[in-house]
This record gives structure tokens, sequence and C-alpha cells, in this order.
């Protein structure tokens, strides 16, 4: 299988050719089993966002937005202050899916703008239809190639780190892979792209941090790599120090949920710790930042909500038999925020940003 067969077989989500639904790989099931699913209610589209059968912050912001397309186009308005006003609850209605990556009200705003911009124009009701399925394409198409340049500067920095005969050893957390995206991934990307300018899958050893609780890094990161033809080695969270220690580890991507104003990133539970190992034994660890993830009206990680889940996901998902006694209080936030003094620099699709970020990301427009 070459990369493009790669992509296409693992697809993360997409419209059903007769555009009344979405079509998503659903990730709960992987890696035994590779199943697509048709999502055409809201409620089942909600559903998949929350129970992260599509899952990181790209994929959810273009799944909300093909969301708002395909139900919209079923509503029965027939002028769009009607229109709007259901357009509105169902807007809302997504964005209570999850709270913490940004990317998700950023595509409904980009949506509810595209509507609201096409009524000013005088548009009829089929042309805003029509051009919020056209918007949605859009956000997946420009989600493709935002990748592909946070993947061309982070090969760049792994060309600097590769030396004869010695794969670049890499390490990531969680999965921010094509399975988060539209294609490349933004932590992977550099990856993939190297596999495009023709780095062989060995020149690259990637290690893949299972990330408890929900074991996105063993589940998905490590199968789409695998299935890619990287090298590819997975390690329980607590192992990831050792592994730094013992020099394996040249460099580390991880992807971002939300990016506050002054660089603080929140990332999958567990990410701040590795940032502060990366600290430690002096490895440059980098955040992959779409400008769409980088929020900028949050001033610092203080401000980011983080979201809370169920605790059954701790204590009895994934075990034969329950690990912890029945009614045990459990603490299990989604996400942490690492601080910026700790992240080496941040790959956007502009450009590479570095402390003091807020200058940088004026430098770039973002
Ligand atoms: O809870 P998840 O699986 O949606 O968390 C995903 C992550 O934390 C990713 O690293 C992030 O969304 C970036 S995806 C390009």
């Amino acid at each position: 299988m070459n990369v493009e067969q790669f992509f296409d077989q693992v697809l993360t989500v997409r419209l059903t050719p007769d555009r009344q639904a979405l079509d998503i790989i659903d990730q709960t099931l992987l890696p035994g089993t590779i199943r697509r699913i048709r999502l055409e209610t809201k409620e089942e589209i909600w559903e998949a966002i929350k129970k992260l059968r599509v899952r990181g912050a790209p994929a959810i912001g273009v799944s909300a937005a093909y969301g708002m397309a395909v139900v919209s186009s079923r509503f029965e308005a027939q002028d769009f202050e009607s229109f709007y006003r259901e357009f509105t609850a169902l807007k809302e209605y997504f964005a209570s899916s999850r709270p913490t990556a940004v990317n998700l009200f950023w595509a409904l705003n980009r949506m509810d703008d595209c509507a609201r911009a096409a009524a000013g124009e005088g548009r009829s009701l089929d042309e805003i239809r029509e051009l919020l399925y056209k918007e949605a394409d859009a956000i997946r198409e420009e989600d493709v190639l935002i990748s592909r340049n946070i993947g061309e500067i982070g090969f760049g920095l792994l060309k600097e780190l590769k030396k004869e005969g010695k794969p670049v050893g890499i390490l990531t957390h969680c999965n921010a892979g094509t399975l988060a995206t539209a294609k490349y991934g933004t932590a992977t990307a550099p990856m993939y792209i190297a596999l495009e300018h023709g780095w062989s899958g060995s020149d690259m050893h990637v290690y893949c941090d299972e990330t408890r609780p929900l074991l996105q890094g063993a589940r998905l990161t490590s199968f789409e790599l695998n299935s890619a033809g990287i090298t590819t080695t997975v390690q329980c969270d607590n192992m990831s120090s050792l592994l730094m220690k013992s020099g394996k580890i040249d460099i580390i991507f991880v992807g971002c949920d939300r990016v506050a104003a002054n660089g603080d990133a929140a990332n999958k539970i567990g990410t701040s710790g590795v940032a502060i190992l990366a600290k430690h034994y002096g490895i440059p660890f980098y955040v992959c930042a779409p400008s769409s993830t980088i929020d900028r009206k949050t001033p610092t990680g203080e401000q980011i909500p983080i979201e809370m889940r169920d605790p059954d996901e701790v204590t009895e998902m994934w075990y034969r038999e329950r690990m912890a006694p029945q009614g045990i209080d459990v603490f299990n936030p989604a996400f942490d925020v690492t601080d910026h003094s700790l992240i080496t620099g941040m790959i956007t699709e502009k450009g590479l940003c570095r402390n003091p970020y807020d200058k940088d990301f004026d430098k770039y427009g973002i």
C-alpha cells in the first residue's frame, strides 16, 4: 500500500455521495476493526463527537461544519429568519459536544458567518444551503493544505537531525495524526511529508505514548504510522522519561486543542508532563498548531476550559474487570495545559513561532 492508498483507507471524515450524511471511520473500534459509519441526524453527529468516534481538534471542526451543512439542508423553513433560528440552535447543540478544542467553535462560527453573509447578499435559502456545503468543503480542503505546510516546516527540523545510518528518534503523545485531521495530521505531518520527500519508514523511529486513559497513542497513532510503514514503538506514558534519558529521542512533536494568546497550549492529558521531561533532558519540544487552533481571545492557559470525562474511562474501560473500588472518586481531565516556557517552538502553517509567542503570532497575522 503506498502512502496515498493509506490516506484513502483511513480517511477520517467525508460527505456521503448523496450529501445527506457524514461518512466517518469509527475511531472507537480501531485498530481491530476498520468500519465506516454513516451519521445522518444531529444526534448521531453530536454523539460521534462526544464519544470520540471522530476526534482530534481539526477533525472535530470539519465534522461540525459538515454537520451544519447536512442538517440545515433539511430545515423546512421558508424564510431566512426561521432558517437562522434553527441554524443557531443547531450550532449551540454541536458546540455543547466538547469544550476544549477551539476548532469546533471556530468552524461553527465560520459556518455562521457564511450563512449570514449570504443572507446579507440577498441569496435564496437554496443558495445558502449550497454555500454552506461549499464552506464545509473549504474547511476540509484548507485543513489538508495547513497540515501539509506544518509538515514541510517540521520536516526541515527532521532533516537537521538526520545522521548517516541512524533513524531520527521522535516521540509523540496522543493522536494528532491523519485520524485527527483531513489528511496529514499535525504532529505526524513531518513524518508523512518525509515519506513524500523520499525518506523510508526506517529513516525515522516514532515512539508513541500509549496515552491513558483512552489510548489514542496505542490504538490510533501506532496503527496509522505502522500502516504507513514507519518504524513505530508504543510505550506506556510512564516509560517516556526512560526513553528520553537513554538518548533515543531527538525531537518531540505534539498537537494541540487550543493555544492561548501567550502560547500556553492545551493538549491531551499528559502532554505537559512530556514537556517538563523534555526540558529536563534538553530535547526540543514542538507543538504543531494550525492557526485555527490558536485562540487569541483566550489570554493564557488558565482560561482554557478543560473537559472532564466519565470516571469509567479510568476505572473500567480496557480492563477485564473493574480496577478501582466501586464508588471511588476519580480525576479524569481530558486535557492539560503546557506552559509556553516549556515549548521550543510552535509550528503553524504560516511559519515557526517562538517565545514570546504573541509577537510571532502578530508577525504571521494569526
Ligand atoms: O480527546 P481527543 O482524542 O480528541 O484529543 C486529541 C488531542 O489531544 C490532539 O492532540 C489534538 O486534538 C490535536 S489533533 C491534530
